[in-house]
């Protein structure tokens, strides 16, 4: 069986986009959010990134799911799997698979923004796993997660997978691994997948790679804001930048404007002055060490209780227990 709700309108998800974007081009410095990043270009673009040499993180997870999945099915016992930011990609159906040989799984539970990508990623699901009900819920889960349907009886694995968590800075984590907390019962389980701190180049070459791949799903950005809120941005006037910063151990993402320029977004009514070789940010994506995350999920009341890395040690996937 499959349903699906949803959780937040085409409007809603405007009227965010107009405001992260009105905020975010007044600020100083100018910022944008990385979740307007995936339309369906971004999306594509994202899926050439996953297979880029240099992009590690989504074949190391993958390794560390095929040689575990049977432990974190164990584990976890669980009943149900609810995945936040949804693939039903190879990753998913790995877990899926290891759950229904376990033997209890009765639920899936795909979560994103996109309704679209969830009817065509998440639907076909029902199909591949007889008996399975596939829920999927449209929302932010940022914003929405007690509004997720996790069941009183039976244990639930809640899975954030990808480094997804990577792209909010520690304030904004910590509230959402509070929140998560909030929604899961003791006994549940949270998989978290994080990528960890390593040799800056190599970092830095994952963000920025020699075909330009990245590049473009950076730039991208700037045509989703033409496309939906009448911009003129030149995409080809901002150079791709990706940063490792230290302190903070994250790579940041950037737009550098090549030239002084003008821009104008007519659905805000805005005009936007930039500087020629000023920086405007566009993703966070923070690297993890284990102390880390274990206190972090200790914080939000989490018990860590299983670390699996592939054998370079470059991405982790970690088991707590709500
Ligand atoms: C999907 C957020 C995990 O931070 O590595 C890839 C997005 N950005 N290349 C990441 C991304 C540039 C990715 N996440």
């Amino acid at each position: 069986m499959f349903r699906i709700d949803r959780n937040l309108t085409a409007d809603e998800l405007d009227k965010a986009l107009r405001a992260d974007v009105a905020e975010g081009l007044t600020a100083r410095p100018k910022r944008l959010p990385p979740k307007w990043f995936y339309d369906e270009r971004g999306s594509g673009l994202f899926e050439d990134i996953t297979r880029l040499p240099e992009y590690y993180p989504t074949r190391s997870e993958r390794s560390i799911l095929e040689a575990r999945a049977d432990e974190i099915a164990v584990a976890a016992g669980a009943v149900a799997l609810i995945e936040l930011g949804s693939g039903a990609g190879v990753k998913t159906r790995l877990l899926l698979d290891a759950m229904r040989r376990q033997g209890d799984l009765v639920r899936f539970v795909p979560v994103d923004v996109s309704g679209e990508f969830l009817e065509s990623s998440a639907r076909p699901v029902v199909d591949d796993y007889p008996g399975l009900y596939v829920h999927a819920v449209v929302g932010d889960f940022e914003h929405h997660l007690g509004l997720l349907p996790v069941s009183e009886s039976g244990c639930q694995l809640l899975a954030v997978l990808g480094s997804t968590i990577g792209n909010q800075e520690p304030g904004p984590r910590a509230a959402f691994l509070k929140d998560i907390h909030g929604v899961l019962h003791p006994g549940d389980s949270l998989l978290l997948g994080a990528d960890l701190v390593k040799d800056p180049a190599r970092l830095v070459a994952a963000y920025d790679d020699a075909q330009g791949v990245t590049a473009e799903f950076n730039r991208n950005v700037l045509s989703v804001i033409n496309r939906r809120l009448g911009g003129d941005f030149d995409p080809a006037a901002f150079e791709h930048r990706a940063v490792w910063n230290a302190e903070c151990e994250w790579i940041e993402m950037r737009l550098r404007a090549r030239t002084d320029q003008r821009v104008r977004v007519a659905d805000l009514d805005l005009e936007v002055d930039f500087a020629a070789g000023e920086e405007m940010r566009t993703e966070i994506s923070a690297k993890f060490r284990k102390e880390g995350l274990t206190a972090e999920l200790d914080a939000a009341g989490f018990d860590l209780t299983h670390w699996w890395t592939d054998p370079a040690g470059d991405f982790a996937l970690s088991l707590a227990t709500a």
